[in-house]
């Protein structure tokens, strides 16, 4: 299903992103992730080909705070592999300051690289989706979309807005044969299968946005 598919994986660097790419490789996928500086793009890359030299993976790093920077080393990627299939918006950071101490400046932070990043990537990907006429894009959220948590303002908001981009681009983009999809610790949100518009959509949700059609 993976094979020869070419993905970027944001925040590939380590963590969860890394654990992505390692999945992705060793189902013969061809991977572009991305790094926050060159330098552990780079290491990352050394790691995984040490570990099968036939991988077929390459680092990158664009500002994810710049929609222009994005867009060219995504265009670059298409240039080099001729298509993108996969986009992982996986790139992301929490804090857990307590509000009275909470600055505007780290509010805008996470949420910069927590939902602005993850819409600039989208948008950078979407001509070469539509023009293949498929594609994926997937989003990583969290639990504490769901329920908030007590301290740490920014993260649950953030991912509250993940869940809403996600399900506003399966709607959108779900006729076009591009799935977009988000994963709460293994809780899909939203999924918007290739043929159905508002495909898979689990429980409660998928009734009332079914309703919505
Ligand atoms: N860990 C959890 O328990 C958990 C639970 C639920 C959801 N999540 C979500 O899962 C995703 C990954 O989490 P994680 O814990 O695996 O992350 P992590 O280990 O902290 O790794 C963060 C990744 O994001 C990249 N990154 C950080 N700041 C960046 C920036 N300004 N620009 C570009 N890239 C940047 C890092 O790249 P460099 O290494 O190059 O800096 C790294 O690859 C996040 O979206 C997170 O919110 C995590």
């Amino acid at each position: 299903m993976l094979k020869d598919k070419i993905a970027i994986v944001t925040g590939g660097t380590r963590g969860i992103g890394y654990a992505i790419v390692e999945k992705y490789l060793a189902n013969h996928a061809v991977v572009v992730l991305c790094g926050s500086r060159q330098e552990t793009a780079d290491r990352a890359v050394a790691a995984l080909k040490e570990r099968d030299p036939s991988w077929r993976v390459e680092g990158i790093a664009p500002d994810l705070g710049s929609y222009e920077s994005v867009k060219a080393a995504f265009d670059g990627v298409r240039e080099r592999h001729g298509r993108i299939d996969i986009l992982v918006n996986n790139a992301g950071m929490s804090s857990s300051e307590p509000l009275s101490e909470y600055t505007p400046e780290l509010f805008r932070k996470v949420m910069s690289l927590n939902v602005d990043a993850a819409f600039y990537c989208a948008r950078a990907v979407y001509d070469a989706m539509a023009a293949q006429k498929s594609g994926c894009i997937i989003n990583t959220s969290s639990m504490v979309s769901r329920y908030g948590q007590p301290k740490g303002v920014a993260y649950p908001t953030s991912k509250f807005a993940v869940n809403g981009l996600t399900l506003s681009l399966a709607r959108e983009l779900g006729p076009r044969r591009i799935s977009a999809a988000a994963d709460v610790l293994q809780r899909f949100i939203g999924w918007c299968g290739y043929n159905t518009g508002v495909g898979h959509l689990t429980g409660a949700l998928a009734a009332e946005l079914t309703e919505l059609r």
